[in-house]
């Protein structure tokens, strides 16, 4: 099954993807690698699917070649990867030769496919020393990212083309310490208010990092957004105020240097002291802003409960095997909205879109057609955002192999590219082919 449409729908330049993370491929078991917080969360009973981690997850760490064959195979462009702070300093502080120069051979033989390399400089793994200090919660683990940051562009920088500091820090903060359903699993407005405050403090640091070290790549943060849907009229609040935490606090800070007041109004009492003093910092140009989209969120108001005082609830649309609503509309309303209302000029690039399929091997082939489609009807919903004037210049898929889907362990596979764990082969999906031929 074809896509609808091809390379040559997109506007001249617009660059085509493949995105991973490093503790959902790489195997934490190779190479030397220090304990970060979803070793320790994984390892707590009920936390994750079958107790999975991460040590052995793609064993990407040895194939990265042949898996990079696979990228530049599929008629990509450009490949987001992310290095692990716990692989470039095991201690969270001395930086590992062993660990640069894995990532230094990544980006060169990135390069020598052809392929532009885009880094994320923090998709998760949390060293563990920090942890044990608070985490995010408190503000020196914002400090010590800045020097792992540092470490790694005085390594990559002269070759990545493209660099991000955080990925999803509504993830890293909301969903680990409201929420708790990610490392370090806590449950606490207080904690994970710090956590909102030091993790945008942390991309600060990271871009300061960046650009003092003269790298001349793009440089970015990565947000993760979701189409808000109040359930009914009466719901409106609910969701406006699930939107000003997931999707407006950060590009509010990042953009215009200010938090959401209507999200102040329950996270105020719980900020860090002079936080204040952080936003000039915050606010600091980027070159782009990347853009993950999944699904949509309808919310419900819970009348008489505690702020936030909303929950999701599920919506009548086809789910992918996530529990999540497939609703492409809400990918280039999103990307248009923040244009409009936040970016203006400022290039946006879909960082992350995909779904996790139920899919099976059968007679040594992958069909599915539920995924093509979904790119299919995302891509449309991208294009029809740029034909209203947001400056879209890329999008990624996530992901190019089945991974490690964090508290879903390896049942969720998100790939264009299966992964039979027991053998560690890879076979590209009717997805992968669908996009190669559109893109070719
Ligand atoms: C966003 C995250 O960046 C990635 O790590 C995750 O696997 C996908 N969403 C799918 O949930």
């Amino acid at each position: 099954m074809p896509l609808s449409m091809s390379r040559k729908d997109f506007p001249e330049g617009f660059e085509f993807g493949v995105a991973t993370a490093a503790y959902q491929i790489e195997g934490t078991r190779n190479g030397t690698v220090g304990r970060s917080h979803w070793d320790s969360y994984a390892a707590t009973l009920g936390n994750v699917a079958n107790g999975e981690n991460g040590d052995v997850a793609c064993d990407h760490y040895n194939r990265y070649a042949t898996d990079l064959d696979l990228v530049k195979d599929g008629n990509f462009d450009t490949y987001r990867f992310s290095s692990a702070w716990t692989r470039v300093m095991p201690d969270g502080r001395t930086v590992s030769e062993e660990g640069l120069v894995f990532y230094d051979k990544l980006v060169d033989e990135t390069l020598a496919r052809g392929l532009k390399p885009s880094l994320t400089l923090y998709h998760w793994e949390l060293p563990e020393v920090f942890a044990d200090r608070g985490g995010w919660s408190n503000r020196d683990t914002a400090l010590a990212f800045g020097d792992y940051a540092r470490a790694v562009m005085d390594r990559l920088g002269d070759r990545v083309q493209a660099v991000a500091t955080i990925n999803e820090p509504w993830c890293v903060a909301w969903l680990s310490h409201f929420l708790g359903l990610h490392a370090p699993g806590v449950r606490n407005i207080r904690t994970a208010t710090r956590a909102m405050h030091h993790i945008t403090l942390a991309h600060a640091e990271g871009m300061k990092a960046i650009r003092d070290s003269g790298s001349t790549a793009d440089a970015g943060i990565v947000l993760n957004f979701a189409w808000p849907k109040p359930d009914t009229d009466a719901d409106t609040d609910a969701a406006r105020r699930f939107d000003g935490i997931h999707n407006r606090w950060f590009l509010e800070a990042i953009t215009k240097g200010q938090y959401p007041d209507d999200i102040l109004e329950g996270l105020g009492a719980h900020m860090p002291a002079d936080w204040q003093d952080d936003m000039a910092a915050i606010s600091a140009p980027i070159d782009w802003l990347g853009v993950n989209y999944y699904t949509r969120t309808t919310l419900r108001d819970l009348p008489g409960a505690v702020w936030p005082a909303f929950e999701d609830v599920p919506g009548p649309l086809p789910k992918t095997d996530m529990g999540w609503e497939i609703y492409p509309g809400g990918l280039g309303d999103m990307l248009s909205r923040i244009a409009r209302e936040y970016t203006q000029d400022t290039p946006l690039i879909v960082t992350e879109n995909g779904m996790a399929g139920d899919d099976h091997l059968d007679d040594g082939a992958v069909e599915d057609p539920v995924r093509v489609r979904y790119f299919d009807d995302h891509l449309k919903s991208v294009l029809r955002s740029i034909g209203e004037g947001t400056p879209v210049r890329g999008y990624y898929a996530w992901s190019l192999l089945d991974n490690y889907e964090w508290s879903f362990g390896y049942d969720k596979r998100f790939g264009i590219v299966y992964v039979d764990y027991d053998t560690q082969e890879r076979i590209p999906k009717a997805s992968y082919h669908a996009l190669k031929d559109a893109i070719g």
